[in-house]
C-alpha cells in the first residue's frame, strides 16, 4: 500500500472546508497511513473532533492546555513521528502564523517543531486567497521549502465563484505522495511526454483509432512530476482524469501530435513517445457526414503519416529519446530494431498478446532496451509502478 509505515499528521484549521478533510483523513489511512490529527479551536466549532478520531482510529488533540501533565510530550512526539505534515484546510489564518513564527497553538507548536515536510491545502475565499499578505506568506514559506496544493477554480462557500477550493482527494494524494516518495531526480528537466491513440477523422462523426487508454503516458508524466521535472503531457484521449501540476496539451490526429511534439521538442531534456499513432490516416476526410444511401459499398483509402518518433530522432541534440514499441512477435529483435533505426536512447517493449501486458488494461509487462545494447526484463506490474522505473532508469542515464 502506498502510505504503509507512514505517520501522517493531518493539521486541520477553522475553513467550511475542514469537512471535506475527513475524507483526506479517510484515504490517507486506506492507503495504509497512520493518521494523527491536530485541530484548531475554531477547526473543532466546524467538525467535531470525534469524527477525526473515528476515521483516524488516533486520539485528536485540540487544545494543548486540556491535558496539562502531556501535551508538551503530544507537539513534540507528533512533530518528532511525521514523515509528512498536511494542513488541510489551511487558512490564510495558520498561513500567516507559520510564515511570522508564531506558535500559539498545538497546530502551529507542531508545525513549528516538525523537520518533516509540511504540506498545505489552502482554501478560502477568492479575495482572501489573491490578498497581496496571503500571497507574500505563501512565498515566503515556499522559500524555506513548505509545500502548497494550488487550490481550485468554482463554486465556493461563501456563494460565489473563484479560486480557492479545497482541491479534489486525489490531487492531495498525489501531493503527499510526491513530498513522502519524491527525490527530485529529474529537478530543473523539461519533459514531454504523448499518451493515448491517435484519431483519424473519416467524417465529422467517426474516426480510426486503436485501443490506446492513455494509461501508460498518464503514468509516466505522473512519475516525472514526482521527480520534479516540468512536465507536459500531450494527450490523444480525453478519457482520464488530468494529473496534477502538469502541463497539458489535447490533440487528436497525429499530425496534430507531430506538431505538438514538435513545438516542444528543441527546448527540452527528454521526449518519451507513449501514444499509439496511427499509422495510416484517410486520404480524405470527408466534411458531411458520410451517408449510406449514397454508397452500397464503401472504400477508404489510407495515406501513411509521419513517423513522429523517427523525426524527433532525426533532430536530437542531445534530448533523451524513449520510444515504445508494440509488438506481437520476435518482440526484442523488433524493439532493437525500432531502437537504432529511430536513434532512441531507450525503448520500451511490450508484448501486446501476452495477458496483462499492453493496451487498455492497468498493468503491463515491458522489457526496457538500451542504446548500448542491454536490455532489462520486467514481470507483469502496475503501469504505475512501470512509470516510476521508467523515470528512475532515464534520470540515471541524463545525470
Ligand atoms: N510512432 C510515431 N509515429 C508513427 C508511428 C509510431 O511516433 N507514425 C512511435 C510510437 O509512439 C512508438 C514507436 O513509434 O513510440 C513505435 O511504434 P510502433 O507502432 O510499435 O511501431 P511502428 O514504427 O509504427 O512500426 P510497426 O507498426 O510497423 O511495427
Amino acid at each position: 500500500m502506498m502510505f504503509e509505515n507512514k505517520h501522517i499528521v493531518v493539521g486541520i484549521s477553522g475553513g467550511i472546508a475542514a469537512f471535506k478533510a475527513a475524507g483526506l483523513v479517510s484515504q490517507l489511512r486506506q492507503k495504509g497511513a497512520e493518521v494523527h490529527c491536530i485541530m484548531t479551536a475554531n477547526a473543532a466549532k466546524l467538525v467535531t473532533p470525534i469524527t477525526f478520531g473515528e476515521l483516524s482510529g488516533n486520539d485528536v488533540t485540540v487544545d494543548m492546555f486540556a491535558n496539562i501533565s502531556k501535551w508538551d510530550v503530544e507537539h513534540i512526539a507528533l512533530a518528532k513521528l511525521a514523515d509528512l505534515f498536511v494542513v488541510a484546510p489551511a487558512t490564510a489564518d495558520i498561513i500567516g502564523k507559520v510564515a511570522n513564527g508564531i506558535a500559539d497553538d498545538m497546530l502551529s507548536t507542531t508545525i513549528m517543531a516538525t523537520k518533516a515536510k509540511v504540506l498545505f491545502v489552502p482554501s478560502m475565499n477568492t479575495n482572501m486567497y489573491e490578498n497581496p499578505i496571503v500571497q507574500a506568506n505563501m512565498e515566503k514559506l515556499r522559500s524555506f521549502g513548505y509545500e502548497f496544493v494550488e487550490p481550485e477554480s468554482g463554486h465556493l462557500a461563501c456563494n460565489t465563484s473563484g479560486k480557492g477550493r479545497f482541491p479534489a482527494l486525489t490531487t492531495i494524494m498525489d501531493c503527499a505522495e510526491k513530498c513522502i516518495y519524491g527525490r527530485e531526480l529529474l529537478k530543473g528537466k523539461k519533459i514531454i511526454v504523448s499518451a493515448g491513440g491517435t484519431q483519424e477523422k473519416i467524417d465529422p462523426v467517426r474516426f480510426i483509432s486503436n485501443r490506446s487508454s492513455g494509461r501508460q503516458g498518464y503514468a509516466i508524466a505522473k512519475a516525472a512530476w514526482m521527480e520534479g521535472a516540468d512536465v507536459t503531457l500531450v494527450s490523444c484521449t480525453t478519457a482520464l482524469p488530468t494529473p496534477y501540476g502538469v502541463k497539458m496539451v489535447y490533440v487528436q490526429d497525429a499530425r496534430e501530435l507531430e506538431k505538438a511534439m514538435n513545438a516542444e521538442y528543441d527546448s527540452c531534456d527528454a521526449a518519451i513517445m507513449a501514444a499509439a499513432v496511427s499509422d495510416y490516416r484517410p486520404t480524405v476526410q470527408a466534411d458531411q457526414k458520410i451517408k449510406k444511401e449514397d454508397f452500397d459499398s464503401l472504400h477508404i483509402d489510407l495515406t501513411q503519416n509521419p513517423d513522429i518518433l523517427y523525426g524527433l530522432g532525426q533532430k536530437k541534440r542531445g534530448q533523451f529519446l524513449v520510444g515504445f514499441a508494440a509488438e506481437t512477435q520476435d518482440v526484442i529483435e523488433h524493439g532493437k530494431s525500432k531502437l537504432k533505426r529511430k536513434n532512441l536512447d531507450m525503448l520500451v517493449a511490450n508484448d501486446v498478446a501476452m495477458p496483462g501486458a499492453g493496451f487498455n488494461g492497468t498493468t503491463n509487462i515491458a522489457s526496457l532496451l538500451y542504446k548500448d545494447g542491454h536490455m532489462e526484463q520486467y514481470p507483469k506490474m502496475s503501469k504505475d509502478e512501470l512509470g516510476h522505473i521508467i523515470i528512475e532508469k532515464m534520470a540515471e542515464l541524463m545525470k
